[in-house]
């Protein structure tokens, strides 16, 4: 029997790791163990993704918490090292461009402990989004490369990785898609504003196909005062043309309330800020959607499975599949109003699903393992 250590450290990472570990279960060559490192340690920003995805409670959480990257890393780095010393596992699996993956991956690599990297080859080429940092040092070390799409591949052949290495192998985050939308479609739309004593309802104060759903996150967004405050003014004008629905992620609430902007936000009545959301309940928030505006990058992927138009407020994507083939479109923060108003006139973008994006993945990511 092989030992398997999957590593989950933050919100994106989790319904990566969900349907793999539904599809470990029960194996007979392959002993899972899965490695939190508590990047993401509060009940809306991780608790409540277990909960809803059936995600076994971790074997292992390492609670590092939140803390300067440098920091973070080597918290996780100085942690995962004695559960891999006491586990000795024979092979890692990191996900995505977190924080936790590089750091579990540097870790596992100088142990000479075989690493896989699920998501490997996507590049922005902006080294100012630390994401990118991760995603380099990850692929620049790992030994097993499992990509979601073909620009990936060929990043990574570009970059001198054989092509033996190299299993295209799906997307992830479309097997809990694909095994939850229904889930999602029966779960309640009703949330209290954040800041303000009021409720909202779907079906009342938004109603299918007459509201944007949005997420904004980014440091070169939302960190700035800026940068955020010109936001908060665009996200006012579109909300005054149709209602938008904002769960507000922490990085970006805290801003919200140093920069002084929750007075300007408290004037627009269909700017509705609410706390972060639960998997279902921000799926079924999607699936309704007349579009949705963004900065993140698993939205990108969502919706572009849903053919809901995508406005994504960023300069590049490590996601170009979504804009080729998908309905995504990369926008600037000065044009979000004119791409809102060409979608409300029927102009959206709509596409087409990438290949292998089928709810099958986990399957064949756990066919590889077993033939390591
Ligand atoms: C991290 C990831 C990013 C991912 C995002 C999704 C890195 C470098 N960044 O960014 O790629 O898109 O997660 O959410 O790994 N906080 C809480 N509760 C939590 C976790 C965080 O309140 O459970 C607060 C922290 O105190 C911090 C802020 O949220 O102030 C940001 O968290 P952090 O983990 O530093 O980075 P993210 O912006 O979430």
């Amino acid at each position: 029997m092989k030992k398997l250590i999957l590593v989950a450290g933050a919100r994106p990472n989790f319904m990566k790791i969900a349907p793999l570990m539904h599809a470990l279960k029960g194996n007979s060559s392959i002993q899972a163990v899965l490695v939190h490192t508590g990047q993401h340690y509060d009940v809306k920003m991780s608790g409540q993704f277990f909960e809803e995805l059936n995600i076994p409670a971790p074997d292992i959480n390492l609670e590092v918490g939140s803390a300067s990257h440098a920091v973070q890393t080597a918290r996780i780095m100085e942690g995962f090292e004695k559960v891999c010393l006491d586990e000795k596992p024979d092979f890692v699996l990191v996900v995505g461009d977190v924080n936790s993956t590089a750091a579990c991956t540097m870790v596992a690599a100088k142990l000479n402990i075989k690493t896989i990297h699920y998501e490997a080859g996507l590049r922005s080429r902006d080294r100012t989004m630390p994401e990118e940092i991760n995603r380099l040092v990850t692929d620049a070390i790992t030994d097993v490369f499992l990509t979601t799409s073909v620009d990936a591949d060929e990043n990574l052949l570009k970059e001198g990785i054989p092509a033996e290495k190299i299993h295209m192998v799906g997307n992830l985050m479309i097997d809990s898609l694909v095994a939850n939308q229904y889930k999602a479609s029966q779960t309640a739309l009703q949330f209290q504003l954040l800041n303000r004593n009021q409720n909202i309802a779907f079906g009342n104060d938004f109603t299918e196909n007459n509201y944007g759903v949005m997420t904004f996150h980014r440091p070169s967004n939302v960190d700035d005062k800026e940068s955020l405050t010109q936001l908060v003014k665009i996200w006012g004008e579109v909300s005054n043309k149709i209602p938008l629905v904002f769960p507000v992620h922490p990085r970006t609430y805290k801003n919200i309330q140093s920069f002084g902007l929750q007075e300007l936000i408290n004037n627009f009545s269909q700017l509705y800020f609410i706390e972060p959301l639960g998997y279902l309940q921000f799926i079924h928030l999607v699936q309704h959607a007349k579009f949705a505006l963004t900065d993140s990058g698993g939205i990108q992927e969502e919706t572009t499975y849903m053919n809901i138009p995508c406005l994504t407020v960023r300069p590049n994507t490590e996601r170009p599949v979504t804009i080729w083939e998908g309905s995504n479109k990369l926008i600037k923060i000065e044009d979000i109003l004119s791409e809102v108003e060409l979608i409300l006139h029927g102009k959206g973008k709509t596409g087409k699903t990438p290949n292998y994006w089928d709810g099958k993945t986990a399957s064949r990511i756990v066919e590889i393992i077993e033939n390591l």
